[in-house]
């Protein structure tokens, strides 16, 4: 194995998975994107070749344990290594106790948590072959907070948010000392999942962010990027809130 270092960002079409890999980009690392929308995917490729790095998209839904093993074997075959591996791809959803379905329970639990086990556990021994690595999954304030006055994230996905951070204390001394593996936990973020929240509650949530704002990608890929590249490195199975401290939820 050689070449340039790697990563995989799950989700990176747009959003706070575009702002992931383009930091990671930045800092000099060759991207695989991972994620269902073609089109978009292919943009943010156009964007990190823009910045002199390698990317290439792959196509997969986060939530399928074989297709996730397959994907990672063909980024390891084109790249020649895997370094980072960003767990961002995740959906909300909205309904209660009462409303939700079986079945919608399980997707949930699937795209936001399963998906780190789909991809984790077919990287490691890639990393480990490349000397070590680093992972970084997308939690959520809603696994801190509960989230329940949210439009668009009950208590499944902070469930399945929570479920990432229990596997994040877990994996850090299994994985270690090799790999790195740590959460991030953004409050409201300004994308497609995010304006779905704030449209309807935009003004009354400002007033309970300390630093007045709501947060970018661009903040939330700040933090990844650190995580996945500071050197040296003391920083393992930890969880970290990026929210301009919010406390109206
Ligand atoms: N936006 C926020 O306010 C906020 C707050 C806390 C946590 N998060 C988390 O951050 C992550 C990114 O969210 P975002 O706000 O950028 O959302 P987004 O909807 O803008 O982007 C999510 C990306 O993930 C992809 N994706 C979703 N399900 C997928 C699947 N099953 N397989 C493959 N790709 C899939 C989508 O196609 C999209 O490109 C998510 O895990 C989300 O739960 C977001």
């Amino acid at each position: 194995m050689g070449g340039n270092k790697v990563a995989i960002v799950t989700g990176g079409a747009r959003g706070i998975g575009r702002g992931c890999a383009l930091a990671l980009a930045e800092k000099g690392l060759d991207i695989a994107i991972v994620d269902m929308l073609e089109p978009e995917m292919a943009r943010t490729v156009g964007e990190i070749t823009a910045l002199g790095r390698v990317a290439r998209w792959y196509v997969a839904d986060v939530a399928d344990h074989a297709r996730a093993a397959v994907v990672v074997g063909q980024v390891a075959a084109d790249f020649g290594r895997i370094d980072v591996l960003v767990n961002n791809a995740g959906r909300g959803n909205p309904k209660g106790i009462l409303e939700i379905t079986e079945e919608e329970f399980d997707r949930t639990i699937a795209v936001n948590l399963k998906s780190c086990f789909n991809f984790i556990q077919p990287v490691v021994p890639v990393m480990r072959a490349g000397g070590g690595g680093r992972i970084v999954s997308m939690s959520s304030l809603n696994a801190h907070s509960g989230g329940v006055t949210s439009a668009v994230s009950k208590f499944s996905y902070a469930a399945a948010k929570a479920g990432i951070i229990g596997l994040t204390r877990a994996l850090a001394k299994e994985l270690g000392p090799e790999i790195a593996i740590n959460c991030v936990c953004p409050g409201v973020i300004e994308t497609e999942l995010g304006n779905s929240l704030t449209k309807a509650r935009g003004p009354e949530l400002m007033k309970g962010i300390a630093l007045g704002r709501l947060g970018t990608p661009r903040d939330v890929a700040g933090l990844v990027a650190f995580l996945a590249t500071v050197e040296p490195n003391f920083i393992t199975g930890q969880d970290f809130i990026i929210d301009g401290f919010q406390w109206v939820v």
